[in-house]
């Protein structure tokens, strides 16, 4: 048995007010701890002060290589000491040893201590040593001293030390157990993060992985984010996608363009407006960022907004704050902000058409959606997507089709292909989408936006294996080739029917 009950009952009631006052603020502090920096560093101050010490330090025991690392040594001005061998290493050896507190009053004397090397070049006169055990080891060493003799280091100091040394101990555990479980929580939060799928988003290839790992990031934040991208690559899916991942989520979702759009019209509907501020203004209305309370605003194509409600834009983001059209009143709203543009808005603020402090304040967290012609891996995935999800679901695209698809540059990306197999699966035959049945406007045919030039010879010549029924004469004729390349070529890519 570690105690006696009765004598332990004995030892509480003979603690007068003052005393058990003491120890209950103690075990208060103590429990206010979140760090074991700031634990150990404070405490170490308050031990210094009570004992009346010159210098204390925090050593914590390593057990594999039986050898003491500093965690935190403090002088009596409270200023750090950064290294260990300042103190005596024998003493903190004799403490693991012994297992329990030792006090010496005349350490250069002491027949106990003053064998070690370290007492007399320290000049160690008086020290305390106590034991912190973390689950009965002990886990590191409370070490005082001085190069006078103190007389406050008593026995009663020593006991008071020792309770002292406890009460750390177990706030240690606590907080190495918290420690712990967060790491814990943070590194399944981050694996999580990568597994995440967003099933709307179609796509397998390392950009779209790359993409949803983003996504599911910074929808854990209420960062504001710009969505980047060309045309059809999914900017609105991927602003709906974060809302959709994030604590808001049973909250709004609400979106507005901003191109070509009246800028009055704009503000008001963004704003709202008070009865009376324009003519046909019959009563108030409150603008979409009121309505958003609590969830995501998404304002799409921002690169097309004037100067004014720019400047009005700059308020909500810097203060979460709105001023309906026509009214005094300032009001807060808690809306996350997504924005969206295909614009180039750092050339815009060159030149002078986009601010520069909002731009600052909307690209705090940009993510770039990948093109299609990026990703070719993922075209068959969505066109079979597109085909599985259409009323005509049972068909199947050829190997040709494929090839024709998967050989395209898709300047208008998803939504183009979108519509590209929309039109296939009306005009293809029976159960199977064949080559003949994709088509895309002749303009689109050689539009080449970063495209290689490998890929661009092999769009081509799909397209003429296509057009003149894999004929390589005629094929070689049309493109001012030989014969031989174009066999070369379609060996090369694999292009046989
Ligand atoms: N990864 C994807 N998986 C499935 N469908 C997608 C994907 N990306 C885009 N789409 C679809 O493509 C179409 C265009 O996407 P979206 O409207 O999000 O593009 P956008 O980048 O906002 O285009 P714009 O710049 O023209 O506004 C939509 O029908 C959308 O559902
Ligand atoms: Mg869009």
């Amino acid at each position: 048995m570690l105690f006696n009950p009765s004598e332990f009952t004995e030892h509480i009631k003979s603690l007068n007010k003052n005393q058990l006052k003491a120890i209950s603020k103690l075990s208060r502090a103590l429990n206010q701890f979140e760090q074991k920096e700031s634990l150990i560093e404070e405490t170490l101050d308050w031990v210094i002060k009570i004992v009346n010490a010159e210098r204390g330090l925090f050593a914590k025991l390593n057990y594999s290589e039986n050898k003491f690392e500093l965690v935190a040594a403090r002088n009596i001005e409270e200023e750090n000491i950064g290294d260990l061998s300042k103190f005596s290493s024998g003493i903190l050896q004799k403490t693991v040893v012994d297992k329990k507190a030792l006090l010496y009053h005349d350490a250069q004397t002491s027949p106990d201590i003053s064998k070690f090397e370290s007492i007399h070049i320290n000049k160690i006169k008086s020290i305390i040593c106590v034991p912190i055990f973390k689950e009965k080891e002990i886990w590191g060493v409370i070490l005082v001293d001085s190069s006078s003799n103190r007389q406050d280091f008593t026995q009663e100091n020593l006991l008071f030390l020792e309770f002292f040394g406890n009460l750390v101990s177990l706030t240690l555990d606590k907080i190495i157990d918290l420690e712990k479980l967060s790491t814990e929580k943070l590194i399944l939060e981050n694996k999580l993060a990568e597994n995440i799928s967003i099933p709307e988003m179609i796509g397998n290839s390392r950009p779209m992985q790359k993409l949803t790992t983003m996504l599911s990031k910074v929808s854990k934040t209420d960062a504001t984010v710009l969505i980047l991208g060309e045309s059809g690559t999914g900017k609105d899916l991927a602003a709906k996608a974060i809302h959709n991942l994030s604590s808001r989520k049973d909250k709004p979702f609400l979106a507005q363009f901003c191109g070509a759009i009246p800028d009055t019209l704009l503000e008001s509907e963004l704003f709202g407006y008070k009865k009376g501020a324009f003519t046909g203004a019959a009563a108030d209305k409150k603008g979409l960022l009121e309505a958003a309370e609590g969830g995501t605003f998404f304002l799409d194509e921002i690169g097309d907004i004037s100067n004014a409600l720019q400047a009005k834009l700059l308020r909500v983001l810097e203060n979460r704050e709105i001023i309906r059209l026509g009214d005094t009143n300032v009001r807060k709203i808690d809306v996350r902000i997504i924005t969206a543009t295909n614009q180039d808005l750092q050339q815009l603020v060159k030149e002078g058409k986009f601010r520069e402090d909002l731009f600052y304040r909307l690209n705090v967290f940009p993510i770039k959606i990948p093109t299609l012609r990026d990703r070719p891996g993922d075209v068959t995935l969505l066109a079979n997507h597109f085909i599985e999800n259409s009323e005509i679901a049972e068909k199947k695209l050829t190997p040709s089709a494929v090839r024709k698809l998967e050989g395209f540059t898709w300047p208008g990306n998803v939504r183009q292909l979108f519509n590209v197999i929309q039109r296939a699966l009306i005009l293809c035959e029976e159960d199977k989408v064949d080559a003949d049945a994709i088509i895309w406007d002749e303009e689109d045919d050689f539009k080449i936006i970063g495209g290689s030039l490998k890929h661009i010879e092999k769009m081509v010549l799909i397209d003429r294996l296509e057009k003149y029924a894999g004929n390589k004469t005629t094929i070689a004729d049309s493109l001012g080739v030989s014969v031989r390349w174009v066999q070369l070529k379609i060996k090369e890519w694999n292009l046989e029917k």
